[in-house]
């Protein structure tokens, strides 16, 4: 199949990559010249293991390609893919879908002979309506079936997640379009990952449902964890303990600093703004961002609390900016809102991440860098880990307390057991483990 990907980012590129590494030819096409000539030099303009050499084969074998210009590659394609950003529009909360229209009119101008145009961006129910109707009044020649195909990636994993799939949702309202579908995910349908074909609007609330419910999920827990305080119980015994029951699953059952990244606040937003749009509210997520929107904030009390109450001066260390691990993306990420409420506070803040710095240095001021965990803490009052990167689990904790004014841990992601830090003469503080939320350190003879 010959294949044009409108939008060369996260989702694009790496969609692109993989569908040319099952042996289609894809060409990326973004409107950003920097990334464009940053991928015909041979560097990948994002953060994703695996990625630069997917993408490396494919462009050697021929099949991958990359240009900022439309109309050549969707004049060829069979199918095009619109992948572009969908963010939160400024003032109301709603999906931006200016680049979703703005893509589909151009690819209007292209198209030649029948071509199945999907949605792979995450759009609201009822956006492929509008760009087909988009499409037919710019060319109403034009042969098109409108087709929407959410992606599920995650940043950090996405390839393997992309060619390993749960599921491929597909909606479609044109028979012709499931050949094309079929075909596009042949290799995935080989290995047997299910292929679910929908009517379009059902495809497009599967996403967003999806989204919420994960989103709900962490917030679940992240709740249980706040009473697991209180009471003196342990969160991480709970998750395993609901977890095993097959009828939850383990997965998105980590408590921490409430979830943030480039899709979940933003399409859980969207989904309550569609839900009150149609007079059915969804008030179990309007909720969910609600204690989300709380939480990032209370994580800084959280070290306002282990620092004695009072930041003002003090010197902060933090460990982890990027939204998870694995990838660069500071869109909406815990860490902005942390720190910045530490600096209201008047706390000095010096941070590092593998990743995250660059694009941190665009979000954030007043945040000094360091190379390494150990270059941020010394003479740092607190160390708070926020994202749990590897590089992060297995800290040196001797040469920690030798360089840090104070050895106080504020472990936002339980990456650490609350006796083994206090054996090295910490005072730590994590997220719902009650009994030993704030464990002061051990003395020195009674070690
Ligand atoms: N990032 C994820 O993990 C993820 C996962 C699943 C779904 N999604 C969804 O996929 C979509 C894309 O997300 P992303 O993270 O890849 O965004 P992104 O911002 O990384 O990439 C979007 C790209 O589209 C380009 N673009 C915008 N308008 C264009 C146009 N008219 N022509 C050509 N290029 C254009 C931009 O320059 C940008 O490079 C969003 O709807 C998002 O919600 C993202």
């Amino acid at each position: 199949m010959k294949i044009a990907m409108i939008g060369s980012g996260y989702v694009g590129l790496v969609s692109g990559a993989c569908f040319a590494d099952f042996g289609h030819t894809v060409v990326c096409i973004d409107k950003a010249e920097a990334k464009i000539e940053a991928l015909k030099r041979g560097e990948i303009p994002i953060f994703e293991p695996g990625l630069d050499a997917l993408v490396a084969e494919n462009v050697k074998a021929g099949r991958l390609s990359f240009t900022t210009e439309l109309k050549g590659p969707v004049s060829e394609a069979d199918v095009v893919f619109i992948a572009v950003g969908t963010p939160s529009r400024r003032g109301d909360g709603h999906a931006d879908l200016s680049y979703v229209y703005a893509a589909a009119r151009e690819i209007a101008g292209a198209v030649r002979g029948f071509t199945v145009v999907v949605t792979k961006s995450t759009v609201p129910v009822g956006t492929g309506d509008e760009v087909e109707r988009i499409m037919r009044e710019a060319r109403p020649e034009a042969d098109i079936a409108v087709v929407s195909n959410p992606e599920f990636l995650r940043e950090g994993a996405a390839i393997s997640d992309f060619k390993r799939p749960d599921r491929i949702v597909v909606g479609i309202e044109d028979e012709r379009a499931r050949e094309a579908m079929t075909e596009v995910y042949r290799p995935l349908y080989l290995n047997q990952s299910p292929l679910l074909f929908t009517t379009r609007r059902t495809s497009e609330l599967i996403k967003y449902a999806a989204n919420a419910f994960l989103a709900m999920k962490i917030t679940f827990i992240n709740e249980i964890a706040d009473l697991c305080e209180k009471v003196g119980a342990d969160v991480q015994q709970i998750s395993r303990g609901i977890g095993l029951d097959g009828r939850i699953g383990a997965k998105f059952l980590h408590a921490g600093p409430g979830y943030g990244g480039s899709c979940f606040p933003k399409d859980t937003l969207a989904l309550v703004k569609t839900a009150q749009d149609n007079d059915s509210p969804m008030r179990l997520i309007e909720t969910t961002i609600a204690i989300n929107d709380t939480r990032k904030r209370a994580m800084a009390r959280k070290v306002v609390a282990a620092l004695g109450g009072e930041v003002r001066g003090k010197k902060i260390a933090v460990l982890g900016l990027t939204f998870k691990p694995e990838t660069d993306d500071m869109r909406d990420a815990p860490s902005i809102s942390i720190i910045q409420a530490l600096q209201d506070g008047g706390a000095r803040i010096f941070a590092y991440d593998p990743e995250g710095m660059a694009a941190s240095k665009a979000m954030l001021s007043d945040v000094a860098y360091g190379a390494s965990p150990y270059d941020i803490a010394e003479g740092a009052e607190a160390l708070v880990i926020v994202t749990e990167w590897n590089q992060f689990r297995a800290l040196d904790f001797q040469r920690l307390k030798a360089c840090m004014a104070k050895p106080v841990l504020v472990d936002l992601r339980n990456v650490y057991k609350p006796e083994e830090v206090a054996r090295h003469g910490f005072a730590y503080s994590s997220i719902g483990r009650g009994t030993c939320a704030m464990v002061a350190p051990v003395s020195e003879a009674a070690q």
